[in-house]
């Protein structure tokens, strides 16, 4: 099998797709250098001592590859079973007419399940994936949760106080953020619906199902997200007991207060916009007919 430098490009549009905004002409350099950039800091969360012979470990929302095509070495020869899914059926068709043999691709549907046995796999990273989780997160939570072995380590970024003030619209205030939604339905290709996370709401609710190892809250491979290494707890849990809110917590009930602040925020500045003005006579007749 091709040493990654010799693996093609995905095409531009699914290279764009996981978040490479660059002109075209540096678009490959710079997908391939944020790609080992994540390898090396999945590769510095790993405990001491971690031998890739025999792990068979997953990339949860793979995309077109940018991170697992760096993994061709520790799956052929290195004595690993790698895996990649994604929602995205050309990326995940891309992966696997490219990639495979020696990494493995399966397409999954929008929830949960994944067509893999309890405790299959020993790591599961997620990159940039719970990012866009809204309504599924804990479903997805779970779900990779019941396919972890016993001890099995999970690492999933987030977007935390590194956020830039400029997506936000205000600068990062962590006590006002539990798991904040923004962009809302906005589609795959531009980018899709944001979740901000803070470290503290990650600790208590990922922390239900999961030991937190380690919390950085910015900076994973050089970029402004933060990162959870987490090591799966043995308990039974259902999606609502994850959502719950701690007793006693009042950030909770704050955070949902300023959720909404920012939603008025993002709701004005698109009300602003050239396309929602052009589209006004739509909406309205749209209003007339459902009246
Ligand atoms: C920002 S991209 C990141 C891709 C890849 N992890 C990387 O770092 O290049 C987010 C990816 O999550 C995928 N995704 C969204 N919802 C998903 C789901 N429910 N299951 C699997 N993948 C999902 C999207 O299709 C997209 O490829």
């Amino acid at each position: 099998m091709s040493t990654p430098s010799r693996i093609p490009f995905p095409p531009s549009r699914l290279v764009r797709r996981v978040g490479c905004p660059f002109s075209d002409r540096r678009l490959q350099a710079e997908y391939d250098r944020r790609g080992r950039a994540v390898k090396a800091a999945l590769l510095d969360l790993l405990p001491g001592g971690w031998t890739w012979a025999g792990k068979r470990v997953l990339d949860f929302g793979c995309g077109s590859g940018r991170v697992l095509r760096h993994f061709v070495a520790e799956a052929d020869g290195g004595g690993a079973e790698v895996w990649g899914c994604d929602v995205h059926e050309p990326s995940v068709r891309w992966v696997e007419a490219n990639l495979c043999p020696p990494l493995r691709v399966v397409r999954n549907a929008p929830d949960p399940p994944l067509p893999m046995a309890d405790g299959a796999f020993d790591l599961v990273w997620a990159v940039a994936v719970f990012t866009h989780l809204t309504d599924s997160w804990s479903a997805w939570l779970l779900e990779l949760h019941r396919v972890l072995a016993a001890d099995g380590l999970l690492i999933a970024t987030f977007v935390g106080e590194g956020a830039s003030a400029d997506t936000l619209g205000a600068p990062w205030e962590e006590d006002r953020v539990g798991m904040n939604v923004l962009c809302c339905g906005r589609d795959w290709d531009s980018g899709g619906p944001l979740a901000l996370h803070s470290s503290w709401w990650i600790g208590d609710h990922w922390g239900r199902a999961f030991d937190v190892v380690a919390l950085q809250p910015a900076g994973f491979g050089g970029s402004g997200q933060g990162v959870a290494l987490l090591r799966r707890k043995e308990v039974s849990l259902a999606p609502a007991d994850l959502e719950r809110w701690s007793p006693g917590e009042p950030r909770e009930l704050e955070a949902l207060r300023y959720n909404r602040v920012q939603l008025e925020r993002e709701l004005t500045g698109l009300r602003a916009t050239r396309s929602w003005r052009l589209t006004a006579p739509l909406r309205r007749l749209n209003s007339r007919r459902s009246r």
